[in-house]
């Protein structure tokens, strides 16, 4: 263990995105010492892949807007098996956390007499999303970076975490190893808060970069805390689908905020004749409504195209399918269309999606100002998670934290579009405040050494295999497996296919072999992200297969409806004693009798 390097931080924060750097902030103002490990550069983070805004009930252009309208469009949006003490703190607190922001140097857009601007998108009754341009997890990074640096908060960057350390039950530290030289890091820590983000990379188009391969959800169900509703995933509706170098990438869902339209191949409007039920009432009958509503007017309804990201998936699969589609396996949107309607269209798009402009046309050689861009659904988020108790975020690992996408509850079965943004402020705050607190009141534990040399040694093997498979062969047949047989649309066989499909996978990866030196070596880094693919995976197939029916980002062809049992329960993913993965049920507990109030006046 001669390269091992030795850290010592009150509170260890992993991940670098939105919620790691508003809980580091966080811990950091709770007087305690705090490191955080980032497994990029600090600043590249998912994060800025939520580009359309933060939703917040400030009621800045519609002043009907307020927490209980939020809190209760979150809960439908989610199909009501969220954690409603999440939704409602979150609700509650999001536009103060917008504000700080704004305290911090986050320069929103501004409507006419200068308050934050607010834009509509999927789910949220009213103009809801605090914004900059398209570009605002760009920007929340860039503020909580520079508001960071000046907090004595300790950057360890280009570092993969690999193993959670216990002392009977308490977590009380980490080991990662840094992507540069292959060297080993120890960090000792009273509490450690996990905000790594997502699973993306379990499948094969995705919206997010390499780093997203489940590590957090991972590394907590090997410390004995429970992932929670796993087989609830968004795919977002809108990816690039051309060229192939460039599919999955994400295509906001301001386009549709601003008026954009999804067109089929015969020119279409498909999105209007499939409303659900239960948003009818709020839908716009005809596209000069749905255009007025993007456009401010407080007495038209909503277009089809901003339905909840579910919905808008699973019909533009159904175009697709009935070969209705565009020529390169997805459907058309189109923005360009509004020269019908503004003045100077082309520069109120370049000013209202300037990333976009410059993504279609530096990367797919499109002027979206004059024609319609071609989108398909990208893997983009994971409603499920690690579970955790909804005001400290606290796992039911003593001393472990987590918040933003690794954590589980805020957004039940689907997540609405910009909620992501305020959670990681919301949360990440809360997990910062209680992982300091906790820090504060129980004694530094050193891990275990043998354990820590153990573990070293575990990480090295694929270097001393000589004749093993190649990691990226099982990482591409695992994302393949999940992309064709776990993804918008599920059945059964395929699922119960995939769970063998993963057995074999499992075999593969503790076989695989690298070779060359420790030095950036990216072969060695997939040997150990696939393990932690494999074990999401397995909790997303696992969740699936019983969840006999459809609701939300998971939705089962052989189920097609809900079913109201369904709906008062949580699944929990453990392992068990015999180091198998085990599903059960957890009842939803019952909501408050102030917040079924406002359920029910809210319909
Ligand atoms: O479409 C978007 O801008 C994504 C936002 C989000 O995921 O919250």
């Amino acid at each position: 263990m001669a390269d091992l390097k030795t850290y010592d931080h009150d509170v260890l924060v992993i991940g670098a995105g939105g919620a790691g750097l508003r809980a580091a902030i966080e811990a950091a103002a709770g007087g305690v010492s705090v490191g955080l490990v980032c497994k990029s550069l600090l600043g590249k983070a998912h994060t800025v892949m939520a580009e359309g805004g933060m939703a917040a009930a400030m009621g800045n252009v519609d002043d009907r807007d307020n927490w209980k309208v939020h809190f209760t469009d979150t809960l439908r949006g989610g199909q009501y098996v969220n954690n409603w003490r999440m939704a409602e703190l979150h609700a509650r607190e999001a536009p103060d956390r917008v504000k700080e922001l704004e305290a911090w140097g986050a320069l929103f857009d501004r409507t006419k007499d200068g308050r934050i601007l607010q834009r509509n998108f999927g789910g949220h009754r009213y103009p809801r999303l605090a914004h900059v341009g398209d570009r605002t997890g760009l920007e929340m990074i860039r503020t909580l970076q520079d508001h960071g640096v000046h907090q004595g908060i300790d950057v360890h960057m280009e570092v993969t975490v690999t193993t959670l350390f216990k002392r009977g039950d308490r977590v009380v530290g980490a080991l990662g190893y840094d992507r540069h030289h292959g060297d080993f890091h120890l960090f000792r820590a009273r509490a450690v808060v996990l905000a790594t983000g997502g699973i993306g990379r379990a499948y094969q188009i995705t919206s997010n970069s390499w780093e997203y391969s489940g590590d957090g959800q991972a590394l907590a169900y090997q410390a004995g805390a429970s992932l929670m509703d796993m087989e609830f995933i968004q795919f977002h509706p809108t990816g690039m689908v051309w060229p192939p170098s460039v599919k999955g990438i994400l295509v906001t869902e301001g386009v549709r905020g601003e008026g954009g339209v999804l067109l089929n191949n015969k020119g279409e409007r498909f999105m209007f004749n499939d409303i659900p039920d239960n948003y009818k009432a709020q839908t716009a009958d005809t596209p000069e409504e749905g255009w007025r509503y993007t456009q401010g007017d407080k007495n038209a309804r909503r277009p089809p195209e901003l339905l909840t990201r579910d919905h808008v998936a699973r019909c533009i699969m159904r175009e697709v399918k009935a070969g209705r589609g565009s020529p390169h396996g997805g459907v058309f949107l189109d923005i360009a269309w509004i020269k019908e309607k503004i003045k100077n269209a082309p520069e109120h798009i370049r000013k209202k999606l300037p990333s976009m402009y410059h993504q279609f046309k530096q990367l797919a050689d499109i002027d979206i100002t004059a024609v319609p861009m071609e989108i398909g659904p990208t893997t983009h988020y994971v409603m499920g998670g690690i579970r955790v108790e909804g005001d400290s975020q606290m796992s039911a690992v003593p001393g472990l934290f987590a918040a933003g996408e690794a954590a589980a509850g805020l957004h039940g079965a689907n997540r609405l579009g910009g909620n992501s943004l305020s959670d990681l402020l919301v949360f990440g705050k809360r997990a910062g405040e209680y992982a300091a607190r906790f820090a504060r009141e129980n004694a530094a534990i050193a891990p275990d050494s043998g354990e820590v040399a153990e573990k070293i040694k575990t990480a090295l093997e694929p270097f001393d295999r000589k004749s093993g498979e190649s990691p990226y062969k099982v990482q591409h047949d695992l994302q393949k497996m999940m992309q064709e047989l776990v993804g918008i649309v599920r059945k059964e066989d395929e699922m119960l296919h995939a769970a063998e499909g993963l057995k074999a996978l499992k075999a593969r990866a503790a076989n695989v072999s690298v070779t060359g030196s420790r030095e950036y070596n990216p072969g060695w880094h997939t040997a150990i992200e696939i393990q932690n693919l494999i074990t999401v995976s397995e909790a997303v197939i696992l969740s699936a297969v019983a969840r006999k029916e459809s609701r939300g980002g998971h939705f089962r062809e052989d189920y097609q409806d809900k079913k109201a049992e369904f709906g008062t329960f949580n699944h929990l993913v453990d392992q068990a004693a015999d180091g198998t993965m085990e599903l059960t049920q957890k009842p939803i507990p019952p909501m408050t009798a102030e917040l079924k109030l406002i359920v029910e006046e809210m319909k």
